[in-house]
């Protein structure tokens, strides 16, 4: 059996050749209406704390077909002028954002973080659950404070080890032979401590529906594809176990999820 390995290859799997995984996983979940309530509220107060300037300029890093950082832009806007910029590597999602904002002037930019050459310095930059993707993440983080602006914020908001996370890992355990765990918010925290970064974090809850998985339709082998990072068919040998697995942990066809959003600040 040959299995995807690199972060890379699984990125371009899920968000590019087969990115009605990732619409099938935000069908299931309430995780992106939970984030952007959260994110609306946040963003609201920083922009009415930011009467100064005269264009906010807005980095989405990995912004996917664009629903959060739409809704980013418009939180922002209540109150302050913007300009933004949208990056992210999947030409598939970039067209469907592009779809969605015929009357909105957004920079569109097909290119991975690690690949993006900024030219100005940005008062906002999120990056909403991409980090899975990019391997140095010191390096991003680094780059991602280079190109802030004074008395800009960062956003990075990844999975905690929530119960989604444990059973990515359980099975991560038989598919992958180098022991890897899904990288998650903790991890980042770790990081930015012996970075000496100074940070905040808001945790956000949600639940996904896992009940196409138990009664294993289409629908269901698609989330096990987009959880597990893997096409279904290289599941094969292991896919019993998964369902069993799932019975075990889900409550009423639900998983709980738990994701953290980390704030680092430039003074
Ligand atoms: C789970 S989706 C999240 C999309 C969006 N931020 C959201 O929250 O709905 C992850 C996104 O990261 C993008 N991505 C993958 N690797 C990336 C990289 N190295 N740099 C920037 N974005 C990347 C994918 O194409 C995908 O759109």
């Amino acid at each position: 059996m040959t299995y995807i390995e690199d972060s890379k290859s699984a990125a371009e799997l899920l968000f590019d050749r087969k990115h009605q995984l990732f619409l099938n996983f935000n069908a299931h979940t309430n995780q992106a209406k939970n984030s952007i309530l959260y994110l609306n509220n946040k963003l609201i107060t920083f922009a009415k704390n930011l009467s100064h300037k005269s264009n906010l300029n807005y980095l989405d890093v990995g912004c996917g077909f664009g629903d959060k950082t739409l809704s980013m832009i418009k939180a922002i806007q209540t109150y302050h002028p913007i300009k933004a910029t949208a990056l992210d590597p999947s030409p598939q999602l970039l067209s469907m954002f592009q779809e969605e904002i015929s009357d909105q002037t957004i920079d569109i930019i097909c290119s991975t973080w690690e690949d993006y050459h900024p030219v100005t310095c940005f008062d906002f930059i999120s990056s909403i659950h991409t980090f899975y993707y990019i391997d140095n993440w010191k390096c991003a983080i680094l780059k991602m404070i280079d190109n802030l602006a004074v008395g800009g914020k960062i956003c990075i908001a990844l999975r905690s080890i929530d119960p989604v996370c444990q059973f990515r890992d359980y099975f991560y355990k038989k598919i992958h032979k180098d022991g890897r765990k899904e990288r998650n918010c903790e991890e980042l925290c770790e990081l930015l401590k012996q970075l000496n970064i100074q940070y905040e974090i808001d945790y956000v809850d949600s639940v996904l529906d896992i009940s196409d998985c138990l009664i294993q339709n289409e629908k269901g082998k698609q989330l096990i594809e987009f959880v597990l990072r893997q096409p279904y068919e290289n599941l094969h040998n292991i896919s019993n176990e998964i369902i069993l697995y799932l019975k075990q942990i889900q409550n009423n066809s639900h998983l709980t999820q738990r994701d953290g959003y980390i704030w680092i600040s430039k003074q």
